[in-house]
């Protein structure tokens, strides 16, 4: 069974953003559109707003998980080829229905491809081509190598073709993962439905205990959801909630920045998908170049921290966690 399912192809990348700027450069043409969600990765948003528009390549965004959005965009957007979904989105978690992104893409002739980048919960916990997407994209500097040490990108496909297109444009680009670093991927890649489990499990665990914590206003986190669209998502199409969750502090940035401090156990960090437990403040990392509607629109607040966790034992994490908010 591959471990990717549905797949029947792919290609490596000397990084994550490798992998999605050759699978977008092999797809769309000057005049050509791309439907994709936000927040998404800011690489790819830097990529698809900056780069690709000056090349004559028009970005429609879509809110993740706002279906009347996406419909309207893959209905109405002319020579639209590729429709791009990050989900769930960093680090909010909002959810994005697969399924029903293929579904509106079927209706289009030519039909668009829909790319998923599956790097939050794949590939243990998310399916897309399982759900109707024709393309899988990954950051493999997260959990596909596991160890924060290693930077690469895999491509994925159900149809050799469109991965056949994308080897013509990888030898062009010079883009590909030198072969010792490939051995280096294939040694991790046994485990790695074995750490995802475990990480998701201890991330459950130590989530649904915060949630009750005075110190915390709010916990993101899939088994947390209160919003009766995004669970139906959630359950439709994760198998697990995954090792990702956010907290929002009661007293904003002095409170997230003192709790950072505070802990022991928990590397500050702004990678994610390692065996050690990860944590950063978003608005003043990865996410500093939004501007304050799009921190508003997107719910990444100056109290938001952002775990990553870890395969560590989740008492010792929970424990580090409780002590440093206690100190908040
Ligand atoms: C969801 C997602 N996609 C793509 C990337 C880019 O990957 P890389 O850092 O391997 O280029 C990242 C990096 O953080 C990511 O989080």
């Amino acid at each position: 069974m591959p471990l990717e399912l549905g797949a029947r192809a792919a290609l490596a990348f000397n990084s994550g953003m490798a992998a999605i700027m050759t699978a977008l450069l092999a797809f769309l043409q000057p005049g050509d559109a791309v439907v994709y969600t936000i927040p998404i990765y800011g690489g790819t948003q830097t990529l698809v707003e900056k780069f690709l528009a000056s090349w004559g390549v028009r970005g429609i965004a879509v809110r993740a998980g706002n279906h009347a959005e996406m419909q309207a965009a893959v209905r109405n957007t002319e020579r639209l080829k590729v429709v791009l979904v990050e989900t769930p989105a960093n680090p909010t978690l909002v959810m994005t229905s697969i399924q029903e992104c293929a579904n509106l893409a079927a209706e289009r002739t030519p039909r668009p491809l829909v790319m998923v980048d599956n790097t939050m919960l794949g590939p243990a916990f998310q399916h897309p081509l399982k759900r109707g997407a024709d393309m899988v994209l990954y950051s493999a500097t997260k959990y596909l190598s596991g160890s924060s040490d290693f930077i690469g990108g895999v491509v994925l496909a159900k149809d050799p073709a469109l991965i056949q297109a994308m080897h013509l444009k990888r030898s062009l680009f010079g883009n590909i993962l030198q072969p010792d670093e490939c051995w280096m991927l294939t040694q991790r890649l046994p485990t790695v439905l074995l750490r995802m489990n475990k990480a998701s499990k201890n991330a459950q665990r130590i989530a649904e205990r915060l949630a009750a914590n005075p110190k915390i206003q709010r916990v993101i986190y899939p088994t947390l959801f209160t919003d009766s669209e995004q669970r139906r998502i959630r359950t439709e199409q994760c198998d697990y909630p995954g090792a990702m969750f956010s907290i929002d502090l009661h007293g904003g940035k002095p409170a997230a920045f003192d709790f950072l401090r505070r802990l022991k156990l928990a590397y500050m960090a702004v990678s994610l998908g390692g065996v050690e437990t990860l944590v950063c403040h978003p608005k003043t990392t990865t996410h500093s170049g939004f501007t304050d509607a799009q921190f508003a629109e997107n719910g990444i607040t100056d109290g938001l921290v952002r775990v990553s966790v870890g395969i560590e034992d989740w008492r010792d994490l929970l424990t580090d966690f409780e002590q440093a908010l206690k100190q908040v």
